[in-house]
């Protein structure tokens, strides 16, 4: 492995076990999906096996089997509604600490989860911290209406683009049974009026632009050192 992956690693690392000794005695976790999260989920694995009783709802199947062989108790949200603390990674991170995220499809059920949270807690590397959100924007899809759905993100002005499998023939089929569309915006101008319109087109059911809790997010970014942490009083102040 070269310099820059294992760097990579240890900023992932990093910000996964800050994020995971956040967690309190009794706590409800909202478990989030990606490689960010993967070392969080072992972090918390390990204080789990040294006694901390918490349970977690998970993000997908892949977060799903990752705590259950780590020893982590699994709940739901229909058992428990009301989350502690929801822990997450993210594609790209602005200064108003507005997100895109869903380089995974599990998008839905991290908005789910981020908006069942108390507290949102979003792991990163430097590399995930933009000036301005540019990313392509992941949206879950009902098959069904794929094809209007397709014409409607094209007239908000991107070129949306169903995502394909990679071990499978054909498109991605979320954990939900969806599909992704990734839409690739020349500008995002406004985050959330983006986000509100997407959100208006019958037959999405998410998509990876979230803005709605910035006042609740705490952003961990990972470092070699050290980490950084921000939330949205240290930008206003
Ligand atoms: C899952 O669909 C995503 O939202 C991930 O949480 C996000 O892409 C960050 O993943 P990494 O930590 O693997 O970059």
């Amino acid at each position: 492995m070269d310099k820059k992956a294992e760097a990579l690693i240890a900023a992932k690392r990093a910000a996964g076990y800050k994020a995971a000794d956040l967690i309190k005695d009794g706590m409800v976790v909202g478990l989030g999906t990606g490689s960010t999260v993967y070392y969080m989920i072992e972090r918390l694995g390990e204080r789990v096996k040294e006694g901390l009783h918490v349970r977690g709802i998970p993000t997908s199947f892949q977060t799903a089997m990752r705590a259950r062989d780590s020893g982590i108790p699994i709940t739901t949200l229909d058992d428990d509604p009301v989350i502690d603390i929801a822990i997450d990674g993210a594609d790209e991170v602005d200064p108003g600490l507005r997100l895109i995220k869903g380089r995974g499809a599990a998008h839905l059920r991290e908005k789910c989860v981020a908006a069942a949270a108390k507290q949102f807690v979003v792991v990163v590397d430097e590399q995930k911290v933009v000036k301005k959100l540019g990313a392509q924007v992941p949206v879950e899809v009902l098959p069904f209406a794929v094809t209007p759905v397709l014409k409607d993100l094209e007239r908000l002005g991107c070129k949306p683009v169903i995502r394909e499998a990679v071990k499978k023939d054909g498109p991605v089929v979320t954990d939900n049974g969806n599909f992704v569309v990734d839409c690739q915006f020349k500008e995002i101008k406004n985050p959330e009026k983006l986000e509100a319109a997407i959100a208006a087109i019958p037959g999405v059911m998410e998509s990876g632009l979230f803005c709605a809790y910035t006042k609740k997010t705490t952003v961990i970014v990972g470092g070699e050192k050290k980490c950084k942490v921000i939330t949205l009083p240290d930008i206003v102040a």
